[in-house]
């Protein structure tokens, strides 16, 4: 009989199984074909153009077989597994992650469930600065005005009630150049600092933005903040591993934390923060979960939080040998990703007569794509909408955005090839498995609405009714012939 391990992280061997892997089932390492590539998401539902892998990304059939291996060991003997087997799985998908980012070592990768909770553990340690007196009431957090509505939250819910003065930065859109984003963060980072008179004790910097979607010159902004004396920077990199090269020591934040689960292929819930391992500040984040591992350091508090399935952060080594198998592993991806979403995004600029929303250089692997101005957005639920009908309707899921600010950017660039104010946008993505045939649906989709004379103002709900009119209209409307049928 095995004994029993300790915590501690070393892989054993139990009843035939090495600790650091469930009961091994041989994966491929050959070039992926074309036909695997399709069989490994057979499980997407077909009848749908999937053009938004950025909100919830993707798992292949093998990384879900390879995760219900472990969730299989798990059931079968749940101490075995505990005592045996997670500590050691997890200290193999912190390292083979480390080195994917250019990270130390695994010291400096924690495994959490994703960006919301990077935020939470930041957020929670800035909070307690302020409320044991190293900050003063009135330093600030800087954030962007598109920093992503979950860690707005997080910093208003943590920081700014425990006395922080919060700063946005606000950025144009559509985007003609980097240059934009460096000249209005030196200028929110001099407001922020009211002439020497507060410290600025946070930034909070997008990799890539959300909604609208901007690659962001992180490396260059983290340079900044060095050279104006910001304390401390977190990189939200929600959306960067798998969408944008990712170094984590050349771009030299203080914490960077990206999702796993959108563009890197993990089932959800999966995200690594980095921290440097000198950093003092480092080691004294605790991850809002407060469970055995409390002090042991994130990286060991982030690996218990409590029982729960911790099979999704078990296979990163499984998702780096399935991304090994396409031609450039996951360099070749993304940049083909990128290449692919900016041909599909210009063929549909040209067919709605619009425009992309930034130049090629400041997207990855989602890109933004202006809707004729006829169709009437005026409002985010104007976008709700529509966004549901092209759902409901053409089988298209698309996220939709509103750009509220169209008022304070030069007429000229916002307009459509109609001379109508573009004031809605559509953002694509692009993952291994979409097709061009996905692109032409949604094209297609538009044009229809365009040539019915369709507006936004039709789904709203009159002052009469009861049952907002977008309701019915939209249940109406999905009795149409699906996409495809
Ligand atoms: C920029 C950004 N930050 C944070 C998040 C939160 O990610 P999660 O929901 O995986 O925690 C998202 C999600 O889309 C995002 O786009």
């Amino acid at each position: 009989m095995a004994s029993v391990l300790p915590s501690g992280g070393d892989a054993v061997t139990v009843n035939g199984v090495d600790g650091a892997s469930p009961p091994a089932v041989k994966q491929s390492r050959a070039p992926i074909t074309e036909a695997e590539m399709h069989a490994e998401f057979a499980h997407h539902d077909g009848a749908v153009a999937r053009l938004n892998n950025g909100s919830f990304g993707c798992c292949p059939a093998t990384v879900l077989a390879a995760r219900a291996r472990w969730q299989r060991l798990f059931l079968a003997q749940p101490d075995a597994f505990y005592f045996h087997h997670l500590k050691p799985g997890l200290a193999r998908s912190r390292a083979a992650l480390a080195a994917v980012v250019g990270a130390g070592d695994a010291s400096e990768i924690s495994l959490i469930d994703n960006v919301t909770t990077a935020a939470a553990i930041i957020m929670q340690h800035v909070a307690w600065s302020f409320v044991e007196g190293d900050f003063a009431r009135g330093d600030v957090v800087l954030m962007f005005l598109y920093t992503y509505n979950a860690v707005k939250n997080s910093i208003h819910a943590y920081v700014a009630r425990a006395g922080a003065t919060v700063v946005e930065v606000p950025l144009p859109f559509p985007l003609a150049s980097a240059d934009a984003i460096v000249a209005e963060f030196r200028a929110a980072l001099a407001v922020a600092k009211d002439g020497g008179r507060r410290r600025v004790r946070l930034a909070v910097i997008d990799h890539i933005t959300s909604m609208p979607t901007v690659l962001i010159p992180v490396k260059e902004l983290v340079a900044i903040c060095r050279e104006e004396g910001v304390d401390k920077v977190f990189v939200d990199a929600a959306h960067s591993l798998g969408q944008v090269p990712v170094d984590v020591r050349d771009i030299g934040a203080d914490f960077y934390a990206s999702n796993l689960h959108k563009w890197f292929f993990c089932p959800s819930a999966v995200a690594f923060m980095h921290t440097r391992k000198n950093d003092t500040v480092a080691t004294k984040l605790h991850h809002p979960v407060v469970s055995s591992e409390y002090g042991n350091g994130l990286p060991m508090e982030s690996a218990w939080i409590g029982v729960r399935d911790y099979s999704a952060q078990l296979v990163v080594p499984d998702v780096i040998d399935f991304v090994n198998r396409f031609d450039g592993g996951v360099e070749g991806i993304r940049t083909r990703n990128h290449d692919k979403v900016v041909e599909m995004g210009t063929m549909l600029a040209d067919a709605w007569g619009t425009f992309l929303g930034t130049p090629p250089e400041l997207c990855g692997s989602m890109v933004m794509v202006g809707l004729p101005g006829c169709l009437g957005i005026e409002s985010e639920d104007d976008t709700v909408n529509l966004r549901t009908m092209l759902r409901k309707r053409f089988k298209v899921e698309v996220p939709l955005y509103y750009n509220s600010r169209t008022a304070e950017v030069p007429p000229e660039i916002v307009k459509d090839s109609n001379g109508d104010p573009v004031t809605g946008y559509v953002r694509i993505s692009h993952q291994v498995y979409n097709v061009r045939e996905e692109y032409d649906a949604l094209r297609d989709a538009v044009a229809k609405l365009v040539a019915d004379g369709f507006s936004c103002a039709k789904l709203r709900p009159s002052d009469e009714q009861e049952t907002p009119a977008c309701m019915t209209s939209i249940d109406e409307l999905s009795a149409s012939p699906a996409r495809g049928s």
